[in-house]
């Protein structure tokens, strides 16, 4: 069975550990698929420098009129785009250029809550400690032309401790964020394998 081949869209200022999440779950057999490109706003992303050290090939996709054109340009030969730190809205034409829910997303968050435009990063989980929720977790979901929209493939959930705070909040969802990632992707590509 031939492999399905990822492009990952980073953030200009992304660590990369989703990208590198996903990444060693193509190694490890855990996904049948390939890390084609890692692509990124900016030659500066930290998440684009991780790529280039592990081997994957990268590209660089400023904002501006050929950033659309230079995602698909990156991603042609591939069948869905991960994003992964992106902050922006997905130019409808990149949309177009996969499949129908080839398009995914990851978001810090029990997504409809505390998702949509400014809801990132720290942000997301001082509004779930502000809100007095009691629990929390992430959201895989497909993109759509809004933000943190689209249909929601795998959810993961914790309780919020007595103690918590936004950064505690932020390491443990990003924990979660890895596993649902994986679990999504197996959905879609329509092969789920055991942990290994
Ligand atoms: C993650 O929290 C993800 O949910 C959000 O951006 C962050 C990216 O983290 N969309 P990393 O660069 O993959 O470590």
């Amino acid at each position: 069975m031939s492999l399905t081949r990822l492009a990952i869209l980073v953030g200009a200022k992304g660590r990369g550990s989703n990208m590198e999440n996903l990444w060693g779950a193509c190694q490890n057999g855990r996904l049948p698929a390939v890390v084609s490109v890692v692509i990124a706003p900016s030659e500066d992303s930290p998440a684009l420098e991780r790529a280039k050290s592990l081997g994957i090939r990268t590209a660089c996709a400023s904002y501006g009129d050929d950033f659309g054109p230079d995602i698909i340009r990156a991603a042609k030969d591939c069948d869905i785009l991960c994003l992964a730190g992106f902050m922006r809205l997905v130019p409808s034409s990149v949309l177009s250029a996969f499949k129908p829910g080839h398009v995914l997303n990851i978001h810090p968050s029990l997504l409809p809550k505390f998702g949509g435009k400014g809801m990132y990063g720290i942000k997301v989980h001082e509004a779930v400690l502000d809100a007095r929720e009691s629990e929390t977790g992430c959201t895989v979901h497909t993109v759509t032309e809004n933000y943190d929209e689209g249909q929601i493939l795998s959810q993961k959930r914790l309780q919020i401790q007595p103690n918590e705070t936004a950064e505690t909040l932020s390491k443990r969802v990003l924990e979660l964020e890895h596993e649902a990632y994986i679990e999504a992707l197996q959905s879609v590509i329509g092969k789920v394998t055991s942990p290994s």
